[in-house]
């Protein structure tokens, strides 16, 4: 075993060989254990009841991205007891192929909104995201109030479901035609509150959720 330890001496005392070496099994180590993620990505089929966004909740996802909802906000529940008790079941990776881009985040400034869906009533929704104080005094969330003036771009939807099939989101011709009378005339706060209720809770379609939004204007 002598042999073996000049070699290692001759290594440790030359940082520059020791860095060198460090970074190679680190590489191998790190491709070890990347690559097979990569490969089974692909894999990754829709858990039961998810489906794609209907065009209400797409619209609203993409005001989630648009707002930066996500720098305080994951959608990522960890399999850990104390999250667990705190928002339900922990997140799976079938839950989010529909995501484009997920929206697991990393920074929890606000609670994470992996399971918000069926939470609040729209009227919460609707009162906290135009004024976080109204409802929760002590909350440092920005108000959106903007969102019950801008309307959902009808057109832009319809373009959106296109690209969504190209990449492989199974909406039929059907869905596509109908994308745009489904949001025409709603506030984007309509589409936001559509896609937070549909968090977590197996996607139906958004008729339910938005209709009652649109009672209560
Ligand atoms: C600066 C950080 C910040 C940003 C940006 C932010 N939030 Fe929040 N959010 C919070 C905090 C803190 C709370 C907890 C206090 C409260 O309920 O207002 C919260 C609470 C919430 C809740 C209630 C969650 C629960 O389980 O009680 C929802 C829903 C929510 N935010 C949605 C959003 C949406 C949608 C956006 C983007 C339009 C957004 N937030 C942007 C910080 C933020």
């Amino acid at each position: 075993m002598a042999g073996g330890y000049k070699y290692f001496e001759a290594i440790e005392k030359n940082a520059g060989l020791l860095g060198i070496l460090t970074a190679i099994m680190v590489s191998i180590g790190g491709l070890a254990e990347i690559t097979p993620l990569f490969m089974r990505a692909h894999e990754v089929k829709a858990a039961p009841g998810v489906k794609p966004y209907d065009p209400l909740r797409l619209a609203g996802k993409d005001i989630y991205v648009r707002e930066g909802c996500y720098l305080c906000h994951t959608q990522m529940i960890r399999a850990l007891r104390a999250e667990t008790e705190r928002y339900g079941p922990f997140s799976t990776a079938e839950e989010s192929v529909y995501d484009r881009p997920h929206q697991w985040g990393s920074k929890r400034t606000g609670p994470d909104l992996a399971r918000v869906g069926g939470k609040y009533s729209d009227e919460w929704q609707r009162v906290h995201l135009k004024d976080p104080r109204a409802v929760v005094p002590e909350s440092n969330m920005p108000g959106y109030p903007w969102l019950m003036q801008a309307l959902v771009d009808p057109d832009e939807i319809t373009q959106k479901l296109r690209v969504l099939r190209l990449l492989g989101d199974p909406y039929t011709d059907e869905d596509i035609a109908n994308a745009a009378a489904a949001v025409v005339g709603r506030t984007e706060m309509e589409a936001l509150i559509a896609y937070l209720q549909g968090l977590g809770i197996a996607n139906e379609p958004a008729a339910a959720t938005a209709s009652t939004a649109q009672a209560k204007p």
